[in-house]
């Protein structure tokens, strides 16, 4: 009788084994939690597609931010929904729009301990959902909606934020707000360009989470990338690093791992991964049917970001994987 000389299997034998030679660790430090906060309510409103995440008030936000420093969490991502939006979206660089008075608030009581970023993009802010402003044809204007991006960058880094994150998907939006921010001497504050996002049916939950409906029927195809493509991700990574952005995304996550790991090769700044409202809803759906165990999933399928070859993961279940990786 002939034995297979090498046996992959042997080393998988025990828990100590495996951890040993594992190629991919999933940290407390590689999550990013996106957090809501709305402007006129005083208690938290939970959003019921998306189970266990809330619209906070500007008072119960800083309750949740202090969980999750304390679970070691590096970053939260602040998006806003306002009380009043226009065509424009001029609340997005309001001093006192809700978003700058958060990340003020924020910065005021926890310091330099947990990464502020702020999402900048207009589509909160503006009454038809779109993330610029929209020209006579119905079609977002590029050029104009850069000099909105520009002026929210600013507000956002004079309220506190160590980094922006423009999500728009405009042409040139880094290269504008890269300029705007030197010219108001935030030469310190980073870009965390949003570079392949895709138009993609998985934002569903974010949009009821931020009270946003896209006037006349309408989408972001226009704008955001097309998913039948991805060499097109890595051109758009290429432009963003010209144009200064100091760290990029792919977006969304688990449907667009390979682009994740073609984005990681020969990329020498950090990559992150927006594991967005659409993936969370869906495990936790089949989870809360007991048709997948929730926990094994989640740390799972961030695991497979991790090992796809993102650097840090933007994600709903950063609180409740962080506690898990402490347990
Ligand atoms: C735009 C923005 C969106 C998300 C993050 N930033 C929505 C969109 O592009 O329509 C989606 C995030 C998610 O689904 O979790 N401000």
């Amino acid at each position: 009788m002939s034995f297979p000389k090498r046996r992959p299997r042997r080393l998988r034998r025990t828990p100590a084994i495996r951890r040993l030679v594992a190629e991919t660790r999933l940290g407390v430090d590689d999550l990013i939690a996106p957090l809501f906060v709305r402007e006129g309510i005083t208690e938290p409103i939970p959003i019921p597609s998306l189970p266990g995440v809330v619209q906070h008030s500007l008072e119960s936000l800083g309750g949740e931010v202090k969980q999750l420093a304390a679970l070691g969490v590096p970053g939260v991502i602040l998006f806003g929904i306002p009380e009043a939006k226009d065509s424009v979206g001029s609340e997005a660089w309001n001093p006192d729009g809700i978003v700058q008075r958060a990340l003020a608030e924020t910065r005021q009581e926890f310091g330099d301990e947990i990464v502020l970023i702020a999402d900048l993009c207009v589509d909160e802010y503006t009454d038809h959902g779109h993330c610029g402003i929209v020209d006579d044809h119905g079609r977002v204007d590029n050029d104009a909606t850069l000099e909105l991006y520009a002026n929210a960058a600013v507000a956002q880094a004079t309220a506190g934020a160590d980094t922006v994150a423009p999500s728009g998907m405009m042409d040139g939006q880094v290269a504008a707000i890269r300029s705007a921010l030197d010219g108001a001497g935030f030469t310190e504050t980073s870009i965390l360009a949003y570079s392949a996002k895709y138009a993609s049916a998985l934002y569903g939950p974010f949009r009821d989470a931020v009270d946003v409906t896209i006037a006349d029927g309408g989408d972001r195809r226009g704008y955001q990338q097309d998913w039948h493509n991805s060499r097109e991700a890595l051109e758009e990574i290429r432009l963003d690093l010209e144009e200064g952005a100091d760290m990029v995304m792919v977006k969304p996550a688990l449907a667009y791992l390979d682009i994740i790991a073609k984005a990681r090769e020969g990329l020498d700044v950090p990559l992150a991964a927006y594991h967005v409202s659409g993936e969370y809803a869906m495990l936790k759906a089949a989870a809360a049917n007991g048709w997948i165990d929730g926990d094994a999933a989640a740390l799972e399928v961030l695991g497979s970001i991790k090992r796809a070859g993102a650097d840090f993961i933007l994600t709903y279940l950063a609180a409740e994987v962080a506690a898990m990786l402490h347990d």
